[in-house]
Order: C-alpha cells, then structure tokens, then sequence
C-alpha cells in the first residue's frame, strides 16, 4: 500500500517535489520501506498541465474532491503567495490532511495559528522546504541538536541575493542584470522585491527563532535591511576590508532571554566560512551549548534542491 499525497501547485517546487518523489521512489522505498505515490495535482494552468512533466490524469481542478478523498493522506501546498495559500493550508489541516509547504511568508506570518489548527486536527505542518531550500535545518534543529540550547543562528538564507552579490562580485555585472539571471534560474520570488528587501530572510529568520528558542516573532518586527541600494563599490569596500559582504540573518538569545535579531548587508571577514558561500548556496550556523557550533550549507534555492525537502517532509509523514 502506498501512502497518497496531493500537490496544490505545479511550479518550480511543484515540479522539484514530483521529481524527487518520482525519480527516486525506489530509494525511497528501500531506506523506508515505504511507496508515496502523487495521486493527484491541483492546476489550472493548461500550459503546465500539457507540458508533459506529470501524467494528464493527475491534474484536477478540484479542491473539495482531494479534501474529501480518504486515501490522500497529505497535502503539499505549493501555489505561494499568500491568503489563498493560507486558507488551502487550513481547509486541508481541518480536513485531517497532513500539510508540507515551502512557503515561508505563510509559516512565518501565521505561525501559532497553522500549528494550533494542525495540533486540533491530530495532524502536522512541515516546512523544512521553506528555510534553505535543500538544507536539512529544522530537522537538524528538532532532532539531531534536541538536546541543546542553541544560543545563537545566523547565516545566509536567501539564494537570490546571494546570487546577486556573487555576480556583482566575481563578474562585475550590474544589480539589474544579476537580478534577472536570478529570476531566469527560478530563485526569486513572484515578486523579487521580497527578496533584495530581506523580507524573504525575515521571513525564515522567523522560523529558525520559533524552531531554536521556542519564541515567536513576527518577520514584520525584525530589523531589516535589503540589497537593494548596495553598488559594487560596496562589495569592492568589503574585499579591501578583508570581507564579503553578504546578506546576514542573526539571531541570538542573551541570558536574560533578550533575541537580538536582525538581517542586513554585514561584512563578513574571509576567515569565516560564511564569506565562501556563493550563488544561490546558503549556510546556517548553529551555535549550541553541547555540540559547539555546526555550519550547515547547501542550495538554497531552486527546483530539485526544494524538492528534495519538500519530499523528505513528504516520506517523514508517510
Ligand atoms: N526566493 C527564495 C530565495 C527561494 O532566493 O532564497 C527559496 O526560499
């Protein structure tokens, strides 16, 4: 018997979710003993469902019928953005729907409200997909580190950005013209501004003060600070200081239980391993009380590498 699961949205990560599920169904199997299976995809785009990527007869346009399906056990919200993403995500948990999405600025902005509505129906939001694509950090953070206090995590947690100073870096081209080569490779948002605002690291800086300190904070209250205005004369400045200047997020609990948090271009000397991630990499440090610090990195953005978060929340529920 395989567990079924239906994905609301064929996008990039739509598209990064199927694949991963498909492609490696076998793998999937052997390391869980478990077959998920898509049973059905919620789309109306005719291009998309024409484009050949998943069967026809997967797609529907009905979002009642998968509520009401007792086979489809879990739902993958993937359509982004934000009040429609909501309501699916909360008419699929109070259908008894386990619910996994990337969708960042949903987690963050409801993030009580989505875990209340899960914990009332006996069922789960999982969103490792949404803070640093590929990286496994809430899992890391629930359970590989569960027996430490993290007392501080910081990192780069947006690809699009990073692509950009990369690029306005090491090949000398303008914002716009790296902005668009971000926006070609699907890392940016539907509307990038999120993005080179750092209201995208917000966002997931949110999530990662929850999942490390147990404590909510609206993205909209964090100290925030974007790409937008910085030249390469900025970037130029930062290597003559020793430095790269990235989009920082940090976050750290002080004694009192004070969260000092902010994102902003920082300089980042070179002897950090945080000034090596480039393009659309990012990496997260975790500064615990037992296992000291661990760095974990990765594609931050992107089809497959979301995907395979997507799936891996997707296989942990089945
Ligand atoms: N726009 C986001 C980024 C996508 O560039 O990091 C992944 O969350």
């Amino acid at each position: 018997m395989s567990t079924k699961v239906a994905l609301l949205g064929f996008g990039t990560v739509g598209k990064g979710t199927y694949n991963a599920l498909t492609t490696n169904a076998a793998e999937i199997e052997r390391k869980t003993g478990k077959k998920v299976e898509v049973k059905k995809i919620l789309e109306i785009n005719p291009k998309v469902i024409e484009s050949g990527y998943a069967p026809k007869e997967l797609f529907t346009q009905d979002f009642d019928a998968i509520l009401a399906d007792p086979e489809i056990k879990i739902v993958a919200e993937i359509i982004g953005g934000m009040d429609l993403a909501k309501e699916f995500i909360l008419r699929a948990l109070r259908a008894g729907k386990h619910v996994v999405t990337p969708n960042k600025a949903v987690v963050a902005a409801n993030f009580d409200l989505l875990h209340k509505a899960a914990a009332e129906n006996g069922v789960q939001i999982r969103y490792e997909a949404s803070v640093g694509g590929a990286i496994p950090v809430i899992e890391t953070i629930r359970k590989s580190l569960v027996a430490n206090r993290i007392t501080k995590v910081e990192g780069i947690v947006n690809g699009t950005t990073n692509y950009i100073l990369t690029k306005m870096e090491e090949d000398n081209i303008s914002y716009a013209d790296a902005l668009k080569q971000a926006q070609a490779k699907g890392f940016a948002e539907a509307d990038p501004t999120a993005d080179v605002e750092g209201i995208d690291s917000a966002n997931k800086l949110s999530i990662l003060i929850a999942e490390c300190f147990g404590v909510y904070i609206k993205p909209t209250d964090l100290d925030r600070t974007g790409i937008s205005k910085l030249t390469r004369d900025d970037l130029r400045l930062a290597v003559q200081n020793g430095c790269k200047l990235k989009l920082l997020a940090s976050a750290e609990r002080l004694e009192d239980g004070t969260i000092n948090a902010f994102v902003k271009p920082t300089q980042v000397p070179m002897e950090s391993p945080l000034s090596t991630v480039r393009n659309e990499f990012n990496a997260i440090y975790l500064h615990c009380n037992m296992a000291d610090k661990i760095l974990l990195t990765g594609r931050g953005a992107g089809k497959d590498p979301t995907g395979s978060a997507m799936a891996a929340d997707i296989v942990d529920l089945a």
